[in-house]
């Protein structure tokens, strides 16, 4: 398969396409030094990564941005990251994408753990995930010509755990090695709409 995987530099996305990377061929997407360069907040460079992939099989999202602070702080221009990035930078990568993606294809995104297990400081990126769960769960009953839609919801990344560790306390991490496995569940399996939580 030819499979767009945006944010292949990070953390999980570069986990995800080396595992994918073994038997199916990728296109590495981002703002930097990728393949194709993609910002997910713009529609006009959405479309233009489009253009300039042309057909694939799958389109991996392995992206999206936050603000992590506490509620109190939480501003509704603060709060609008997580809106422009991690919620409608996903959504709009699927609809801009739906006419690039060949029929039986795919769309997986990404969720994460806190929206099911709060944490302090992370309401806006909890909202964010529950906005692209609910979408990809809906989307998936009228999907056109046999394209599923899945996300992945991943525990903290023990890779990640350095950035992190004082915001999850009592979290167990997880390798990432198996959140990528999650995203090979939802490119070569059958499903659709669902969440495959990693935690
Ligand atoms: N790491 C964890 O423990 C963890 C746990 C649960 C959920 N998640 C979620 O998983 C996703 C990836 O996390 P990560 O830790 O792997 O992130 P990361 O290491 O910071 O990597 C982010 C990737 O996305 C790209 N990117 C950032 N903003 C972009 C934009 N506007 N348009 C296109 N590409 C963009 C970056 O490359 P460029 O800078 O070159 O664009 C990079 O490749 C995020 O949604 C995060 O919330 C992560």
């Amino acid at each position: 398969m030819r499979i767009i995987v945006i944010g292949a530099s990070g953390t999980i996305g570069k986990a995800v396409a080396e595992e994918l990377g073994k038997t199916h061929e990728i296109i590495r997407a981002g703002r930097n030094g990728a393949d194709v360069k993609v910002d997910i907040t713009s529609i006009d460079s959405l479309k233009n990564m489009y253009k300039q992939t042309g057909k694939v099989d799958a389109v991996v999202s392995a992206t999206g941005s936050a603000y992590f602070g506490p509620l109190s702080e939480l501003t509704p221009e603060l709060n609008e990251t997580a809106i422009e990035s991690k919620l409608k930078g996903q959504i709009n990568a699927v609809l801009v994408g739906m006419d690039y993606v060949n029929d039986g294809g795919s769309f997986t995104l990404t969720t994460g753990i806190l929206m099911d297990d709060p944490i302090l400081k992370g309401a806006s990126a909890a909202m964010a995930n529950g906005g692209v769960k609910a979408f990809v769960k809906a989307a998936a009953i009228e999907m056109p010509r046999g394209i599923r839609i899945n996300s992945v919801s991943p525990n903290v990344v023990q890779e990640s755990w350095h950035k992190y560790s004082g915001l999850f306390p009592g979290f167990d991490p997880v390798p990432v090695s198996r959140v990528a496995l999650a995203f090979k569940k939802s490119v070569e399996g059958a499903q659709t709409g669902q969440n495959y939580e990693v935690y």
